[in-house]
């Protein structure tokens, strides 16, 4: 599914945030992102998006070598990527369903179906009753959910959550945990990054932790699976 290989990232002059990273993720694997702030983790996510180019080494997506992709193919190559960005990066003049809508409409659903789905969805994280409000009228917790369910709506083979519960209370971030846990159980293929040691710790995957521009590979307490 991923596959970096010495992959180093600096932005312009400046020094090398990522040095030396090498790991494999297998399709169907769910791995937390860990490191302190300006670890990077952001960074490594926007490599996979490929909104961000390594400055050496070779990345693979999809089994993909990135060197051997046209402008052309990115399009297609995101579509199968969910993304939480760490700001959601919501469309305020567009209501939450219709937020969430976008990569449905974009995939040519009737609208019927479109409306059905987005519904439930939304109704399942806990914003029944906000369909209609614009983003700048939800609170961070909300608009944080009201992009994690557009980043899920088309099941997407992959997906990367930026902090993805970083503005919820514990109850709505475990909820919100579950609900990636079932993705994953359906075969999306997750990396989450986050802060939250606590939800870290109440599941067993393995996380990739960032330290000093070095990635390391840490099991999960108590066993080895994940
Ligand atoms: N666009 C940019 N231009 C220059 N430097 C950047 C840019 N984006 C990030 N950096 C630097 O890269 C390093 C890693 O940043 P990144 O955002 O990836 O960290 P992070 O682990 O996501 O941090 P946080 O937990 O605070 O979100 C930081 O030192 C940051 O200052
Ligand atoms: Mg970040």
């Amino acid at each position: 599914m991923i596959r970096f290989e010495n992959i180093g990232l600096r932005y312009g002059s400046g020094p090398e945030i990522l040095r030396d990273i090498s790991f494999m993720l297998a399709p169907g694997s769910f791995h937390f992102l860990t490191g302190a702030s300006g670890a990077g983790k952001s960074s490594l996510l926007r490599l996979i998006y490929l909104s961000l180019r390594p400055t050496r080494g070779s990345l693979t997506v999809f089994g993909q070598n990135i060197d051997d992709l046209s402008r052309d193919q990115l399009p297609a190559l995101r579509r199968k990527i969910g993304v939480v960005f760490q700001n959601f990066r919501l469309l305020d003049h567009l209501s939450a369903l219709d937020n969430v809508a976008l990569p449905l409409r974009m995939a040519g659903l009737a609208e019927a179906q479109v409306q059905d789905h987005v519904s439930e969805l939304l109704r399942w994280v806990g914003l029944g009753n906000h369909l209609d409000a614009k983003p700048p009228t939800l609170s961070g917790g909300q608009q944080q959910r009201v992009a994690i369910a557009r980043s899920v709506i088309n099941r997407p083979r992959l997906i990367l959550a930026d902090e993805p519960t970083g503005n919820v209370d514990d109850g709505i971030g475990m909820r919100l945990l579950y609900l990636f846990e079932e993705l994953n159980k359906l075969g999306t293929t997750m990396i989450i990054a986050t802060h939250n040691e606590g939800l870290v710790e109440q599941f067993r995957h393995p996380r990739l932790h960032l330290e000093n521009g070095t990635l390391t590979v840490i099991p999960p307490a108590g066993g080895s699976e994940g």
